[in-house]
């Protein structure tokens, strides 16, 4: 017998207030024609002052627990990923917690940018293979609208904010890849590239919060190295083909490199969810929102293979497939 992280519920929240790339036109000197040639972004949704990181988690974690008709008080832990946590401490996920009105298990953050959610349910799989939990919230929020310089063009127009969140129980499997659940994960991480996605602030260097800074074009070329080398280290090691996956859900930072990496893969393009184009970059948030939609449309089927993978700063990089 094997234990397997099973998803048994998803859900997701995005703040109402939307910009398109018109109104963007009004904050800095870019156009619509540019935005979505280069990156496919066509809007993405700012919180209002109150929606902080662990209000939207909060929102997304609901839903997921409704979609599940999961009672809070039998989740055990919980994981959730941000680069934007509403305080330098306490962690998100522990106000998460209160607000849900959980008074059990345990809860904390990981912090992998853009990679998080990849990290915190390779957290979450390893809690409870491990046998030290059995129902984790996993989350990945973002209010990256807080951290953007807007006067910068290169970067204000890319990124969005929203939460999204799955339920993983324990359940037994019998070790083969007909199993439900998160049936493989796999992280990567070079500190070298620090420099090229980083945020120039934070309490032991600055103690202020800092600005967004990026090389896009050196980010954007390791991306897609990084990410179809991860994705193909997690399918030889569990023995699948790219032909097997139902959806590849990409972390969704810019639609080239999605496209270029399914190519690369060659996954068929029908077989991609893309959101990116309605949320823009939304970091840890991005994977979680995009599976929790493609649950909804029901696109995402149980039993479905479905693979995650995602690169951010640091670098950090990682994949993961799950049975849904
Ligand atoms: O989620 C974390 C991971 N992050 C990413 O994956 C982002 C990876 N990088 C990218 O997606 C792309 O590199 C960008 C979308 C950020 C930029 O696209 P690019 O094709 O690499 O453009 P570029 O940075 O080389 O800029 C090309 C030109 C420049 O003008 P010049 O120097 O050629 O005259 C920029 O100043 O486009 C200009 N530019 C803009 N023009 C209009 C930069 N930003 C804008 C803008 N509107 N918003």
């Amino acid at each position: 017998m094997t234990i397997r992280s099973v998803v048994i519920g998803s859900g997701h929240y995005l703040p109402e207030k939307c910009l398109t790339n018109a109104d963007m036109t009004k904050l800095v000197d870019t156009s619509d024609e540019w935005i979505v040639e280069r990156t496919g972004i066509r809007q993405r949704h700012i919180a209002a002052e109150h929606e902080t990181t662990s209000y939207l988690a909060t929102k997304a974690a609901e839903a997921a627990l409704d979609s599940g008709g999961i009672d809070p008080a039998t989740i055990d832990l919980i994981v959730l990923a941000t680069a934007t946590p509403d305080y330098t401490f306490p962690s998100t996920a522990t106000q998460v917690q209160a607000a849900l009105g959980i008074t059990g298990g345990a809860a904390f953050d990981v912090q992998a940018v853009c990679s998080g959610f990849v990290y915190a349910v390779a957290t979450a799989d390893n809690f409870i293979k491990a046998g030290s939990a059995k129902r984790v919230l996993v989350i990945g929020a973002e209010t990256f609208s807080r951290i953007l310089d807007w006067t910068d063009r290169a970067t204000c127009v890319l990124f969005g904010d929203g939460a999204g969140a799955i339920v993983l129980e324990a359940q037994s499997g019998d070790g083969s890849n007909a199993d439900r659940g998160v049936l493989s994960t796999h992280l990567r991480s070079d500190g070298r590239y620090r420099d090229k996605l980083y945020v120039d602030g934070g309490p032991s260097s600055s103690m202020t919060t800092g600005h967004l800074r990026m090389e896009g074009k050196e980010v954007f070329r390791h991306a897609v190295a990084n990410l179809a080398e991860t994705v193909e280290e997690s399918l030889r090691r569990s023995g699948l083909r790219a032909d097997e996956i139902n959806w590849f859900v990409p972390h969704q930072a810019n639609r080239r490199i999605i496209d270029a990496t399914a190519k690369k893969l060659g996954i068929d393009p029908s077989r991609v969810v893309i959101t990116v184009d309605l949320h823009g970059n939304t970091s840890a948030a991005s994977i979680p929102l995009a599976l929790s939609v493609a649950r909804q449309d029901r696109r995402i089927e149980t039993g479905n293979l479905v693979l995650i993978e995602a690169m951010g700063g640091g670098f950090t990089w990682g994949s993961a497939l799950i049975r849904w």
